[in-house]
Protein backbone atom coordinates (compact mmCIF):
# COMPACT_ATOMS: atom_id res chain seq x y z
CA UNK A 1 0.00 0.00 0.00
CA UNK A 2 1.18 3.44 -1.01
CA UNK A 3 1.77 5.91 1.87
CA UNK A 4 -1.25 8.12 0.68
CA UNK A 5 -4.01 4.98 1.04
CA UNK A 6 -2.10 4.39 4.45
CA UNK A 7 -2.40 7.80 5.57
CA UNK A 8 -6.49 7.56 4.84
CA UNK A 9 -7.13 3.77 6.14
CA UNK A 10 -4.84 3.67 9.15
CA UNK A 11 -5.75 3.60 12.62
CA UNK A 12 -2.96 5.37 13.62
CA UNK A 13 -0.13 7.05 10.91
CA UNK A 14 3.06 8.40 11.28
CA UNK A 15 5.44 10.08 8.34
CA UNK A 16 8.41 11.80 8.11
CA UNK A 17 8.21 12.31 12.84
CA UNK A 18 11.25 13.68 14.05
CA UNK A 19 12.04 14.57 17.61
CA UNK A 20 15.17 16.24 19.26
CA UNK A 21 15.48 17.62 22.52
CA UNK A 22 17.63 20.93 22.42
CA UNK A 23 20.50 19.73 20.27
CA UNK A 24 19.58 15.82 20.53
CA UNK A 25 18.28 14.06 17.89
CA UNK A 26 16.22 11.35 19.24
CA UNK A 27 13.88 10.24 16.30
CA UNK A 28 14.96 10.52 13.24
CA UNK A 29 12.28 10.22 10.14
CA UNK A 30 9.81 7.97 11.35
CA UNK A 31 7.27 6.31 9.03
CA UNK A 32 4.97 4.08 10.45
CA UNK A 33 1.21 3.03 9.57
CA UNK A 34 -1.07 0.53 12.06
CA UNK A 35 -4.13 -0.74 11.42
CA UNK A 36 -6.99 -1.06 13.68
CA UNK A 37 -6.83 -3.95 16.01
CA UNK A 38 -3.26 -4.61 15.99
CA UNK A 39 -1.13 -5.11 18.61
CA UNK A 40 2.15 -3.42 18.15
CA UNK A 41 4.85 -4.33 20.09
CA UNK A 42 8.01 -1.91 20.31
CA UNK A 43 11.45 -2.98 21.07
CA UNK A 44 15.33 -1.61 21.20
CA UNK A 45 18.40 -0.10 23.26
CA UNK A 46 17.78 1.55 26.38
CA UNK A 47 17.16 5.41 25.90
CA UNK A 48 16.71 4.97 21.62
CA UNK A 49 13.03 6.85 21.96
CA UNK A 50 10.60 4.23 22.53
CA UNK A 51 8.63 5.86 25.59
CA UNK A 52 9.02 9.07 23.27
CA UNK A 53 7.11 7.94 20.47
CA UNK A 54 4.89 6.78 22.83
CA UNK A 55 4.23 9.97 24.22
CA UNK A 56 3.80 11.70 20.88
CA UNK A 57 1.55 9.32 20.08
CA UNK A 58 -0.53 9.95 23.29
CA UNK A 59 -0.60 13.95 22.30
CA UNK A 60 1.56 13.97 25.95
CA UNK A 61 4.11 15.90 23.70
CA UNK A 62 5.09 17.40 20.47
CA UNK A 63 6.79 16.11 17.85
CA UNK A 64 9.40 18.36 16.16
CA UNK A 65 8.46 17.80 12.54
CA UNK A 66 5.96 15.59 10.55
CA UNK A 67 2.89 14.14 10.73
CA UNK A 68 1.06 12.11 13.82
CA UNK A 69 -2.61 11.11 12.82
CA UNK A 70 -4.48 9.24 15.19
CA UNK A 71 -7.44 7.83 12.75
CA UNK A 72 -7.05 10.23 10.21
CA UNK A 73 -7.16 13.66 12.50
CA UNK A 74 -3.94 14.99 13.97
CA UNK A 75 -3.19 14.02 17.62
CA UNK A 76 -3.42 17.26 18.94
CA UNK A 77 -3.48 16.62 23.38
CA UNK A 78 -3.86 13.91 24.99
CA UNK A 79 -7.70 12.50 24.55
CA UNK A 80 -10.08 9.84 25.34
CA UNK A 81 -9.28 8.50 21.86
CA UNK A 82 -5.84 7.06 23.63
CA UNK A 83 -5.33 5.12 27.01
CA UNK A 84 -1.76 4.79 28.91
CA UNK A 85 -0.84 2.41 31.03
CA UNK A 86 2.73 2.92 32.73
CA UNK A 87 5.11 0.28 34.39
CA UNK A 88 4.51 2.30 37.81
CA UNK A 89 2.53 5.47 38.51
CA UNK A 90 -0.64 5.12 36.64
CA UNK A 91 -2.54 5.04 40.20
CA UNK A 92 -3.66 7.73 42.30
CA UNK A 93 -2.10 6.67 45.90
CA UNK A 94 -5.00 8.72 47.79
CA UNK A 95 -7.92 7.25 45.50
CA UNK A 96 -9.20 3.96 46.11
CA UNK A 97 -9.96 1.39 43.16
CA UNK A 98 -13.00 2.27 42.83
CA UNK A 99 -12.14 5.98 42.53
CA UNK A 100 -9.06 5.07 40.12
CA UNK A 101 -11.16 3.44 37.65
CA UNK A 102 -14.23 6.11 37.52
CA UNK A 103 -11.37 8.76 37.39
CA UNK A 104 -11.33 8.60 33.82
CA UNK A 105 -15.16 8.81 33.39
CA UNK A 106 -15.35 12.04 35.72
CA UNK A 107 -12.92 13.70 33.77
CA UNK A 108 -14.51 13.02 30.80
CA UNK A 109 -17.75 15.30 31.50
CA UNK A 110 -18.82 18.11 33.12
CA UNK A 111 -19.84 18.98 37.13
CA UNK A 112 -23.35 18.57 36.65
CA UNK A 113 -23.32 15.35 34.12
CA UNK A 114 -21.25 14.23 36.51
CA UNK A 115 -23.57 13.99 39.36
CA UNK A 116 -26.36 13.58 37.29
CA UNK A 117 -25.17 9.58 36.18
CA UNK A 118 -22.94 9.24 39.48
CA UNK A 119 -24.92 5.90 39.70
CA UNK A 120 -24.36 4.67 36.19
CA UNK A 121 -20.92 5.72 36.47
CA UNK A 122 -19.98 3.64 39.45
CA UNK A 123 -22.04 1.05 38.05
CA UNK A 124 -19.84 0.56 34.95
CA UNK A 125 -16.42 0.84 36.86
CA UNK A 126 -17.57 -2.05 39.09
CA UNK A 127 -18.24 -4.28 35.64
CA UNK A 128 -15.12 -3.53 34.55
CA UNK A 129 -13.27 -4.09 38.25
CA UNK A 130 -15.26 -7.55 37.62
CA UNK A 131 -13.85 -8.33 34.36
CA UNK A 132 -10.29 -7.62 36.20
CA UNK A 133 -11.14 -10.38 38.86
CA UNK A 134 -10.85 -7.17 41.28
CA UNK A 135 -14.63 -6.94 42.39
CA UNK A 136 -13.85 -7.27 46.08
CA UNK A 137 -10.75 -4.51 45.91
CA UNK A 138 -13.14 -1.82 44.76
CA UNK A 139 -12.82 -0.24 48.28
CA UNK A 140 -8.96 -0.73 48.78
CA UNK A 141 -6.13 1.70 48.10
CA UNK A 142 -3.12 1.33 45.50
CA UNK A 143 -0.57 0.24 48.15
CA UNK A 144 -3.09 -2.45 49.45
CA UNK A 145 -2.55 -4.57 46.22
CA UNK A 146 -0.12 -6.97 44.65
CA UNK A 147 1.75 -5.20 41.59
CA UNK A 148 -0.21 -7.57 38.96
CA UNK A 149 -3.56 -6.45 40.93
CA UNK A 150 -2.27 -2.70 40.16
CA UNK A 151 -1.59 -3.33 36.93
CA UNK A 152 -5.15 -5.03 35.96
CA UNK A 153 -6.34 -1.37 37.53
CA UNK A 154 -4.46 0.62 35.35
CA UNK A 155 -5.56 -1.37 32.53
CA UNK A 156 -9.34 -0.81 33.82
CA UNK A 157 -8.90 2.80 34.47
CA UNK A 158 -7.32 3.35 30.70
CA UNK A 159 -10.12 0.39 29.26
CA UNK A 160 -13.59 2.68 30.10
CA UNK A 161 -12.72 5.33 28.46
CA UNK A 162 -12.94 3.15 25.78
CA UNK A 163 -9.85 4.15 23.61
CA UNK A 164 -9.18 3.52 20.06
CA UNK A 165 -5.51 3.23 21.04
CA UNK A 166 -4.51 1.51 24.36
CA UNK A 167 -0.39 2.51 24.82
CA UNK A 168 1.24 0.65 27.17
CA UNK A 169 5.07 1.62 28.69
CA UNK A 170 6.57 -1.43 29.93
CA UNK A 171 3.45 -2.34 31.85
CA UNK A 172 4.85 -5.34 33.10
CA UNK A 173 8.19 -4.44 33.39
CA UNK A 174 7.72 -4.30 37.60
CA UNK A 175 5.91 -8.16 37.72
CA UNK A 176 7.42 -11.34 38.42
CA UNK A 177 8.09 -13.88 35.86
CA UNK A 178 4.41 -15.73 36.81
CA UNK A 179 2.57 -12.30 37.49
CA UNK A 180 4.35 -11.17 34.01
CA UNK A 181 3.00 -14.33 32.11
CA UNK A 182 -0.57 -14.28 33.56
CA UNK A 183 -1.02 -10.29 32.70
CA UNK A 184 0.31 -11.44 29.02
CA UNK A 185 -2.38 -13.57 28.71
CA UNK A 186 -5.26 -11.45 30.46
CA UNK A 187 -4.36 -8.33 27.96
CA UNK A 188 -4.45 -11.17 25.22
CA UNK A 189 -8.18 -12.23 26.12
CA UNK A 190 -8.79 -8.39 26.69
CA UNK A 191 -7.76 -7.32 23.26
CA UNK A 192 -9.96 -10.19 21.96
CA UNK A 193 -13.10 -9.26 24.12
CA UNK A 194 -12.27 -5.49 23.20
CA UNK A 195 -11.09 -5.41 19.82
CA UNK A 196 -8.60 -2.24 20.81
CA UNK A 197 -5.12 -1.34 19.13
CA UNK A 198 -1.91 -1.83 21.37
CA UNK A 199 0.92 -0.04 21.19
CA UNK A 200 3.32 -1.92 23.79
CA UNK A 201 6.71 -0.73 24.76
CA UNK A 202 9.22 -3.57 26.52
CA UNK A 203 12.43 -4.36 27.25
CA UNK A 204 11.58 -7.98 27.01
CA UNK A 205 11.96 -9.50 23.73
CA UNK A 206 9.84 -12.74 24.49
CA UNK A 207 7.40 -10.84 25.54
CA UNK A 208 7.31 -8.80 22.57
CA UNK A 209 7.51 -11.89 20.26
CA UNK A 210 4.54 -13.17 22.69
CA UNK A 211 2.40 -10.56 22.20
CA UNK A 212 2.20 -8.80 19.37
CA UNK A 213 0.58 -8.85 15.96
CA UNK A 214 3.82 -6.82 14.72
CA UNK A 215 6.50 -5.83 16.46
CA UNK A 216 8.57 -2.80 15.32
CA UNK A 217 12.57 -1.98 16.14
CA UNK A 218 13.80 1.25 16.88
CA UNK A 219 17.58 1.49 16.79
CA UNK A 220 20.33 4.10 16.97
CA UNK A 221 22.68 1.42 14.98
CA UNK A 222 22.49 1.83 11.70
CA UNK A 223 23.98 3.79 8.54
CA UNK A 224 23.17 5.56 5.97
CA UNK A 225 24.24 8.05 3.15
CA UNK A 226 24.77 10.66 5.97
CA UNK A 227 28.09 9.11 6.48
CA UNK A 228 29.86 7.60 9.28
CA UNK A 229 32.07 10.28 11.09
CA UNK A 230 31.14 10.83 14.25
CA UNK A 231 29.93 14.32 12.92
CA UNK A 232 26.63 12.87 11.74
CA UNK A 233 23.88 13.19 14.08
CA UNK A 234 21.73 10.14 13.95
CA UNK A 235 18.70 9.69 16.12
CA UNK A 236 16.31 6.07 15.99
CA UNK A 237 14.79 4.88 13.06
CA UNK A 238 12.75 1.64 12.86
CA UNK A 239 15.07 -1.12 11.68
CA UNK A 240 12.93 -3.32 11.74
CA UNK A 241 9.01 -4.10 11.03
CA UNK A 242 7.85 -7.56 10.48
CA UNK A 243 4.43 -9.33 10.81
CA UNK A 244 3.87 -12.06 13.61
CA UNK A 245 2.03 -15.36 13.40
CA UNK A 246 -0.80 -15.00 15.84
CA UNK A 247 -1.72 -18.38 16.66
CA UNK A 248 -3.84 -19.53 18.95
CA UNK A 249 -2.14 -17.91 22.10
CA UNK A 250 -0.78 -20.87 24.48
CA UNK A 251 3.03 -20.10 26.61
CA UNK A 252 4.32 -23.27 24.79
CA UNK A 253 5.16 -21.51 21.83
CA UNK A 254 7.76 -19.54 23.98
CA UNK A 255 9.55 -22.91 24.19
CA UNK A 256 9.35 -23.41 20.03
CA UNK A 257 12.87 -22.98 18.13
CA UNK A 258 11.12 -20.37 15.86
CA UNK A 259 10.46 -18.44 18.52
CA UNK A 260 14.10 -18.44 19.70
CA UNK A 261 15.55 -17.99 16.55
CA UNK A 262 12.93 -14.79 16.00
CA UNK A 263 14.17 -13.38 18.88
CA UNK A 264 17.89 -13.68 18.26
CA UNK A 265 17.34 -12.42 14.90
CA UNK A 266 15.69 -9.27 16.54
CA UNK A 267 18.31 -9.29 19.37
CA UNK A 268 20.80 -8.43 16.55
CA UNK A 269 19.09 -6.59 14.20
CA UNK A 270 18.01 -3.67 17.05
CA UNK A 271 20.80 -3.99 20.13
CA UNK A 272 24.07 -5.16 18.99
CA UNK A 273 25.85 -2.13 17.90
CA UNK A 274 28.25 -3.32 15.53
CA UNK A 275 25.47 -4.88 13.38
CA UNK A 276 24.97 -1.80 11.05
CA UNK A 277 22.29 -2.16 8.18
CA UNK A 278 22.13 0.72 5.69
CA UNK A 279 19.10 2.60 5.87
CA UNK A 280 17.82 1.12 2.20
CA UNK A 281 18.43 -2.33 3.46
CA UNK A 282 16.57 -2.62 6.84
CA UNK A 283 14.22 -5.63 7.52
CA UNK A 284 10.69 -3.74 6.96
CA UNK A 285 8.54 -6.70 5.74
CA UNK A 286 5.39 -6.18 7.36
CA UNK A 287 2.87 -5.20 4.49
CA UNK A 288 2.18 -2.01 5.72
CA UNK A 289 5.39 -0.84 6.28
CA UNK A 290 6.92 2.09 4.35
CA UNK A 291 9.80 4.23 4.35
CA UNK A 292 10.48 7.83 2.83
CA UNK A 293 14.33 8.19 2.59
CA UNK A 294 15.55 11.78 1.62
CA UNK A 295 18.14 11.92 -1.13
CA UNK A 296 20.95 12.44 1.01
CA UNK A 297 19.88 9.64 3.19
CA UNK A 298 19.70 6.94 0.03
CA UNK A 299 23.81 7.14 -0.99
CA UNK A 300 26.25 4.39 0.16
N1 LIG B 1 12.04 15.55 28.44
C1 LIG B 1 13.26 15.26 27.97
N2 LIG B 1 14.23 16.19 27.87
C2 LIG B 1 15.44 15.92 27.37
N3 LIG B 1 15.81 14.70 26.94
C3 LIG B 1 14.90 13.71 27.00
C4 LIG B 1 13.58 13.93 27.52
N4 LIG B 1 12.90 12.78 27.47
C5 LIG B 1 13.75 11.87 26.94
N5 LIG B 1 14.94 12.43 26.67
C6 LIG B 1 16.10 11.75 26.05
O1 LIG B 1 15.64 11.15 24.88
C7 LIG B 1 16.25 9.87 24.71
C8 LIG B 1 15.16 8.82 24.57
O2 LIG B 1 14.50 8.65 25.80
P1 LIG B 1 13.32 7.61 26.01
O3 LIG B 1 12.88 7.70 27.42
O4 LIG B 1 12.30 7.81 24.96
O5 LIG B 1 14.07 6.23 25.73
P2 LIG B 1 13.53 4.75 25.92
O6 LIG B 1 13.85 4.02 24.65
O7 LIG B 1 12.13 4.74 26.37
O8 LIG B 1 14.51 4.22 27.05
P3 LIG B 1 14.24 3.08 28.16
O9 LIG B 1 14.28 1.78 27.41
O10 LIG B 1 15.39 3.21 29.08
O11 LIG B 1 12.92 3.35 28.80
C9 LIG B 1 17.15 9.67 25.90
O12 LIG B 1 18.45 10.02 25.52
C10 LIG B 1 16.63 10.63 26.93
O13 LIG B 1 17.65 11.09 27.75
MG1 LIG C 1 11.21 4.15 28.07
Amino acid sequence: MNPDELRRTSCLFLQDVYKSYGSKLVLDDIDLAVAAGEIVTVVGPSGCGKSTLLRLILGQELHSSGTVLVDGQPCGFADRSRGIVYQKYSLYPHLNVLDNVLLGLRLSCGVFERWRRRKAFEDEAMTYLARMGLQEHARKYPHELSGGMRQRVAIAQSLIIKPKILLMDEPFGALDPGSRENMQIFLLELWEEFGMTIFFVTHDLEEAVFLGTRIIVLSQHYTDGRGNDGEVRRGARIVSDRALPKEAQSTLVKTAARFGELIQQIRQEGFDPKYLRHAGSFDLTHPHSFQTLRKEECGQ
